[in-house]
């Protein structure tokens, strides 16, 4: 194993505390971006004063930080929608698309009509794409199964491509993701729930939307995630208000995501519970949607949580660098808001702040060398700030024009 010694970095981003599982966005200020070493050793964060180490990084004028945790993307899927992308842009209505076969049904017969070969060298591709702009764990789902076989294949093929990752993969089981054809919603859910009993995910989510599923849906998930054992996410308010928020709150989600049209009178039991508001700006851009209310929900003191929603109809964006740019100028959060809400919190849907997504003595060594202060993150709209990425302390990405700064000894 190597050890690593990142030696005189500008800013090193650390929680106010040591064993936080998540910090409130209320609190967010606290973090801190004090000069200073990181020294990895044994796959592990050792501590905050260098020394001799196999690995030496110059550091200077640069930050360190934790990795980014991406928990919503759609990874596994297959091909991509940019024709799609491109009559929605020119004022082509959804209806349309979808009469037309698009949408999640023309992600889905690619899925069908990929090999598992095919979608899991795609998918590891983007793995490596993400990786480079500093994720070093995510969350992948189903949903373009959109039947029994297809759902419990795209299960089986989150696991293969978790076993063949870098990074740590959650798998989340979105079975109620759209209505196959010949089910009604209600029918679809006893499918749904036969496959979360059958099939080896870690998460179970729902897309509640009026061509979707509703808050009864919602619940019935609620009650099998409880019964197997699973935290329950949910896609929610995305793209019109349907008051999911409270519904998914007394089933104990873990996580409530989208929230464009979120109703303002559910921002303060969201924001009291130990739910996250998992806020998907790449979305909101890419699919012309409202913004969330994410500056009163910050305030509020909300677990405060952003992904990229990676997928090839409504978000195909990998960067997390892109993302929190995003949601520093969409929702008027600071660097230090959009940094906890890509690390830590981030880990804490995924069920893993304990172990990543912070940079503290004994978590794992996924550590991130920027080219710059993290306050160009946000700034740099568009450049990948990612000069170096370690994962479990290895170096596993470095960008070659910063090559020169890391030194085996
Ligand atoms: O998170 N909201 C539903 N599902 C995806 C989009 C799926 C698709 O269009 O392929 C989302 O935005
Ligand atoms: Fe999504």
């Amino acid at each position: 194993m190597t050890s690593v010694c990142l030696r005189g970095a500008a800013q090193v981003l650390r929680p106010p505390e040591v064993g936080l599982p998540f910090l409130r966005h209320d609190r967010a200020a606290e973090l801190t971006l004090e000069p200073g070493d990181v020294v990895l050793d044994g796959g592990r964060i050792e501590g905050f004063s260098g020394g001799a180490a196999d690995v030496q990084v110059d550091a200077s004028g640069c930050a360190v930080l934790p990795g980014f945790v991406d928990c919503h993307t759609h990874l596994p899927f297959a091909g991509w929608r940019a024709e799609e992308y491109e009559r929605k842009v020119t004022g082509v209505p959804y209806d349309e698309i979808a009469r037309a076969g698009g949408g999640i049904a023309s992600s889905a017969r690619s899925f069908a009509e990929a090999s598992d070969a095919d979608v899991l060298a795609q998918a590891e591709a983007l793995a490596r794409e993400l990786l480079a702009h500093g994720t070093t764990a995510f969350e992948g789902k189903t949903g373009y199964g959109l039947s029994r076989d297809g759902e419990a294949r795209a299960a089986r093929l989150g696991r293969e491509l978790a076993a063949r990752v870098v990074q740590p993969m959650r798998v989340t089981g979105l079975f109620a993701h759209a209505v196959p054809p010949g089910f009604t919603a209600d029918a679809w859910m006893d499918e749904a729930e036969a496959l979360a009993r059958d099939c080896d995910v870690d998460a179970l989510d729902i897309f509640v939307e009026s061509f979707a599923f509703g808050n009864e849906h919602l619940a019935r998930m609620g009650a099998i995630a409880r019964d197997t054992g699973r935290a329950l996410r949910a896609h929610v308010e995305q793209l019109a208000t349907h008051r999911s928020v409270p519904v998914a709150l007394e089933w104990g989600a873990r996580s409530v995501d989208h929230l464009s049209l979120m109703h303002l009178d559910d921002v303060a039991p969201l924001a009291a519970a130990e739910c996250a508001a998992v806020l998907l700006p790449g979305a909101e851009l890419m699919n012309a949607e409202h913004a969330p209310p994410a500056r009163t929900l910050a305030d509020a003191g909300a677990i405060g949580v952003l992904a990229t929603d990676f997928n090839p109809g409504t978000s195909p964006i990998a960067s997390m660098p892109v993302i929190a740019g995003l949601a520093v100028r969409r929702y008027g959060w600071s660097v230090r808001e959009a940094l906890l809400a890509a690390t830590l919190n981030a880990a804490w849907v995924l069920g893993w702040s304990d172990e990543l997504g912070s940079l503290e003595p004994g978590k794992r060594a996924d550590v991130l060398l920027l080219d710059g202060p993290a306050g160009h993150v946000p700034y740099r709209f568009g450049h990948n700030p990612v000069a170096a990425v370690f994962a479990a302390g290895e170096p596993v990405w470095v960008r070659p024009d910063q090559a020169w700064r890391v030194r085996q000894t």
